[in-house]
């Protein structure tokens, strides 16, 4: 079988560990665990974990944006070639949790570099690897901030005006990647029930990779 690169993407409290999850363990079901590799940023690699160091130091607290974005790619470049490429080559499907497209969208528009900007360092990190398919788990801004914080939902309402324009304008961002690529990015409305979510992400693999999830269709 020919290597697959599926990123799934969304705000936090979108779903995406927790779809991630099951359609991990249904894939692993399918093709044995060695065939299936899930993975996140930083990849388990030493330089990567390093960089993420610098990144999540609270005495970094002074770092300038552009810094934080590069050090974000940095990273990613270092995933994409002792993780990435090796298990495509070893015809592995992979499942990443965040790549690319959010650091367009948290950064690009978030953080207001600019998305072209925060695209145009990451073209030179990726060289070229974008996913065949992207998930992205599209959920209304308030919505998928009460999930990360069911116990302070008034607290949220209350305070974080900054907060709320910054996630609107990560979705906002999100979408018109989505309407840019519709062959590569596959939104899915992730304010559906967990398993109406995994399902809908299932036919979205299934239909771009037909011998994936084959027993469930
Ligand atoms: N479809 C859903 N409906 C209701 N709650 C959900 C749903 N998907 C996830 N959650 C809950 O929302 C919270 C955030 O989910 P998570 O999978 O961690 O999101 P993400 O990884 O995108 O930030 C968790 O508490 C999780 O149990
Ligand atoms: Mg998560």
């Amino acid at each position: 079988m020919k290597g697959k690169f599926i990123s799934f993407e969304g705000s936090d409290g979108a779903g995406k560990t927790s779809v991630l999850k099951a359609i991990r363990a249904d894939l692993e079901k399918q093709l044995g665990t060695s065939k299936v590799m899930y993975t996140r940023e930083p990849g388990g690699d030493r330089i990567s974990e390093q960089i993420r160091r610098v990144l999540v130091d609270r005495q970094n607290t002074d770092m300038d944006s552009r810094t934080e974005a590069l050090l974000f790619a940095a990273s990613r470049r270092q995933h994409v070639v002792e993780d990435l490429r090796p298990a495509l080559a070893a015809g592995k499907v992979i499942l990443c949790d965040r790549y690319v497209d959010s650091s367009i969208a948290y950064q690009g528009a978030g953080r207001r570099l600019g998305e072209q900007a925060v695209w145009q360092i990451n073209r030179f990190a990726i060289d070229g690897l974008l996913p065949e398919l992207t998930i992205y788990l599209d959920i209304p801004t308030e919505l998928g901030l009460r999930r990360i914080a069911t116990h302070r939902a008034d607290q949220i309402n209350r305070l974080d005006q900054e907060q709320l324009a910054f996630y609107q304008a990560v979705r906002h961002s999100y979408l018109r990647l989505q309407k840019a690529d519709p062959q590569r990015i596959k939104k899915i409305d992730a304010s559906q029930s967990l398993d109406q979510v995994v399902s809908d992400v299932k036919i979205a693999i299934h239909t771009k990779f037909p011998e994936l999830f084959t027993d469930e269709f």
